[in-house]
């Protein structure tokens, strides 16, 4: 989602830097890019609707400059237009902004009857508008930030330059990340750290309600009173974005390919003994977990709760973060809210902790990024080790967040003694023996690619299951539509008859996965019902059933700790080949973002 880069230098020129930070953005989805910088007190502005290669091929040639800012956008207020782009210039001041300014068409009538006109359908322009009709009124720039913070109701990370000030950036921060790199002789900016790790490991975070002023050899941060601040300056510690496709066609499956070593990495710590399960956080003074999430990331919080609940018995709610925000969610200090997240940014998910820290209840993040906005502001926090994910489409991520949950809730079978050793004894070698077990899985490509070539020209593809299956369901579904443009939808096995049925007809694909002895025989009654409407059916199966209505995707029988990695995989597969059948773009789908930044 949207991106920001800043850079301010004495000699060097800042344009590659801005280019460099935006690509290195890019994978997190965007629909428009535009720089801005500043030359011998000329300002110039390039957008461009499209991608960052389009904005470079679009500036001058030997192009130099030692001040600038740039942005990828992703559409909110204003079609994807290159109007629309950013950065956005009003009078003396240009900005790019994340975030929404919810106000803004009350500020924007108040500026027109003041004599401002808008050229775009942007809330960034009224940004940029109401910040210059303060800097002109209070010809004070410090007093210009401090109202324009009072005025502005809704989330903004701002990198701003003064036509008429070449030698510093402004930036102002509330509720969308941003930091400030440091160097020598070169400062930067960005809303993430990976745009800046090519220069500089060295950085300060803005907090809401602050803002900074950015020279080629200062850095001074402002309380919204005014007061200066003594930040601290940190160190990153995470992996950088060297990630390559390697020989695959794509990232999507080069990511999908490595999950038995990302998956292995993320839960080594705690499988080596049964000891090593001690190093996971106690939860036994809980009597509820929570779980709040968005997408994928909350898909994977349904597979933990199925665990939690049905091996240690205890309670566990799994909720939108952007439903969660908005509703009663009866926290006292027996309830632990854990967080789950690849980014560590996604906007309604921080939002949901902020809420949590408020009641001053307990916090646990599943945080894939290192340092990310989540991971800082939690209580406490385990990293997934799925490295880099830059397929919009989470898969590694997925099966990391999956895995480090379910040694999570084993930690604490254990502690409870809620299931005898000797079984948790097992469920650890199987998950040591992970790689072995799940290669054949990733290496059954052909049979994913046939079955691809059967449904890729359909419209409407159904995923049903019950208990874990259902989970898997859901987020076999999500894969789907995400890349193929596919319209799918997951049910829970025995609801389909209550409605969804009346749209199964001869040859509608409906897929299911049956993992639970006690429930398969259900699972496969409502296979049954829709085959005899006409549907053609797919069945992921630890069991031998034989049933020539029914294509079986045979899996290994393992514990239901681990079956949710292996029943993940060929339907992630599935949708892959499928999209790639279809020509989608599969690692940047349309409209969607790795990040999502607003709420
Ligand atoms: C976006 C991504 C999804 C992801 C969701 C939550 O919609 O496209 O793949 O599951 O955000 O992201 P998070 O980074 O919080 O896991």
């Amino acid at each position: 989602m949207c991106g920001i880069v800043g850079s301010v230098s004495t000699k060097t020129n800042i344009i590659p830097i801005l280019l460099n930070g935006l690509k290195t953005l890019e994978y997190r989805g965007y629909d428009s890019a535009g720089i801005s910088y500043l030359k011998d007190g000329n300002l110039t502005i390039n957008k461009v609707k499209g991608r960052v290669q389009d904005l470079e091929n679009n500036i001058e040639k030997n192009s130099f400059s030692n001040i600038g800012i740039a942005h990828t956008r992703w559409a909110t207020h204003g079609k994807v237009s290159e109007t629309n782009a950013h950065p956005h210039n009003v009078g003396h001041i240009t900005i790019v902004h994340n975030g929404i300014i919810e106000n803004f068409n009350k500020l924007k009538h108040k500026l027109e009857e003041k004599g401002y006109q808008f050229k775009t359908q942007a809330d960034t322009e009224i940004a940029a508008g109401l910040l210059d009709y303060y800097y002109k009124k209070y010809e004070n720039i410090d007093k210009a930030i401090q109202k324009f913070m009072k005025k502005v109701d809704g989330s903004y990370a701002i990198c701003m330059l003064i036509d008429n000030d070449p030698n510093t950036i402004y930036v102002i921060k509330k509720d969308s990340p941003l930091i400030i790199g440091q160097s020598q002789d070169v400062n930067y900016i960005a809303s993430d750290v990976p745009a800046i790790l090519k220069y500089t490991k060295n950085y300060y975070i803005l907090e809401d309600y602050e803002y900074g002023k950015v020279t080629n050899n200062n850095i001074e941060i402002y309380n919204k009173e005014g007061n200066l601040l003594k930040k601290e300056l940190k160190e990153y510690h995470g992996s950088d974005l060297t990630s390559d496709k390697g020989l695959y066609e794509h990232y999507m499956l080069k990511e999908i390919m490595e999950q038995n070593t990302t998956i292995r990495k993320t839960i080594n710590p705690y499988i080596n003994n049964i000891k090593d399960l001690l190093k996971m956080p106690d939860l036994t003074k809980y009597e509820r977990i929570d779980i709040i999430a968005c997408g994928t990331a909350m898909h994977a919080g349904l597979i933990a709760k199925y665990l939690f609940e049905q091996y240690t018995n205890t309670k566990c709610e799994v909720f939108l973060a952007s439903e969660y925000r908005y509703q009663n969610n009866f926290l006292n200090n027996k309830v632990l809210s854990i967080f789950i997240s690849q980014s560590g940014e996604t906007a309604d998910t921080l939002a949901a902790l902020k809420k949590v820290k408020e009641e001053n209840c307990d916090s646990l993040g599943i945080v894939n990024v290192k340092e990310s906005s989540i991971a800082r502001a939690i209580d406490k926090v385990l990293y997934t080790e799925a490295g880099t994910e830059i397929a919009v489409a989470s898969t590694k991520a997925y099966t990391a967040q999956v895995a480090l949950l379910s040694v999570l809730v084993l930690a604490h079978a254990y502690r409870t003694k809620s299931i005898k050793e000797e079984k948790i004894l097992n469920i650890l070698e199987e998950f040591r023996s992970i790689t072995s077990i799940l290669n054949p899985i990733l290496e059954d490509t052909k049979t994913y690619e046939n079955i691809a070539k059967e449904i890729y020209e359909k419209n409407d593809v159904f995923y049903i299951g019950r208990g874990l299956d259902y989970a898997l369901a859901m987020e076999g579904s999500l894969k789907l539509k995400e890349i193929s443009y596919i319209h799918s939808e997951a049910y829970a096995a025995g609801e389909l008859k209550h409605g969804t049925i009346s749209l199964i007809t001869k040859d509608t694909p409906v897929f299911s996965s049956a993992t639970n002895k006690h429930i398969n025989t259900k699972t496969i009654s409502n296979l049954k019902e829709v085959i005899s409407r006409g549907a053609k059916c797919y069945l992921i199966t630890d069991e031998d059933i034989k049933d020539d209505n029914i294509k079986v995707i045979k899996i290994k029988k393992v514990s239901m700790f681990l079956k949710p990695l292996l029943t993940i995989i060929p339907y992630q597969l599935i949708a892959y080949y499928t999209a790639k059948l279809k020509g989608c773009d599969i690692d940047k789908p349309r409209n969607l973002a790795k990040s999502v930044t607003v709420e």
